[in-house]
């Protein structure tokens, strides 16, 4: 065992175990930044990714460390066995987070009442651009169903959905932001779109005038004047 509070040399203590275990360590550290960027682009929240990488890194880090000290000779040979190691527990975190029951249930409550769209080409925007998380009418990619892709999927519908949901307008507020997103590029949001998903959801600047004037002349679309 290490003995982390050698008080006499605190220093040449951590440098010897980094040193040691610096195979681990990067390991560890690459794999948390590889996971908040991808974390980012498909809008995972960052807690979770943490929690994942933290599940695949723990056993690597547990086993090296009781192991103690090691001469520079093995730490090298062991570099391929450890790199294994963290694919083999990242395989099998992978499945147990399958077990999860959050992001299973894909379901689509009834339409109740859709805005009175000026145009039919409106709600065709709409429906391009949109409706993916601000509607009933949800069509979930296969890739919803498979953990951790599928709590980033249900949590963007959800939140949606909450924010406003175009198949439900009757509830929708007075201060409806809907004119202000579109004009302002924030909606949909840019990970709906990264690596060519969605590509239908990519309105070009015209689409953008055309959704903009057909939000205007429907009812319930407001527009701050600030
Ligand atoms: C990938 C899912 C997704 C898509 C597609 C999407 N949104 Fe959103 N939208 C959200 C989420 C999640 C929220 C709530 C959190 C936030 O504001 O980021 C939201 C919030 C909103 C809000 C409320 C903003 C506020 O501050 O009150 C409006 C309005 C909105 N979206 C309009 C749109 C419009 C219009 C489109 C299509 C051009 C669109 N959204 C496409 C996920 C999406």
């Amino acid at each position: 065992m290490i003995n982390w509070f050698d008080f006499n040399e605190p220093s040449e203590r951590l440098r010897s175990v980094i040193a040691e275990h610096r195979v681990v360590l990067l390991t560890s550290l690459t794999l948390l930044v590889i996971g908040l960027v991808s974390g980012a682009i498909i809008g995972l929240n960052r807690s979770i990714i943490v929690l994942l990488v933290a599940a695949v890194v723990a056993p690597n880090i547990v086993a090296p460390l009781r192991s103690g000290r090691r001469g520079g000779e093995a730490q090298r040979r062991s570099a391929l066995r450890t790199i294994g190691g963290f694919g083999l527990s990242a395989i099998a975190v992978f499945g147990v987070i399958q077990l999860v029951p959050y992001g299973r249930e894909h379901y689509n409550p009834p339409v109740t009442m859709e805005p009175a769209w000026s145009t039919p080409e409106t709600r065709e925007l709409m429906v391009r651009a949109c409706f993916g998380c601000h509607s009933n009418e949800v069509r979930w990619p296969t890739y919803s169903k498979i953990a951790p892709f599928s709590w980033a999927v249900t949590q963007h519908v959800r939140s949606g959905r909450d924010a406003i949901n175009y198949s439900e307008f009757e509830s929708v507020e007075k201060d409806d932001e809907s004119i202000e997103e579109v004009l302002e590029g924030s909606m949909p949001p840019r990970y709906y779109t990264v690596f060519g998903l969605h590509p239908e959801a990519n309105l070009t600047d015209a689409e953008v005038d055309a959704l903009v004037a057909g939000l205007r002349n429907t009812p319930g679309f407001v527009e701050d004047d600030d």
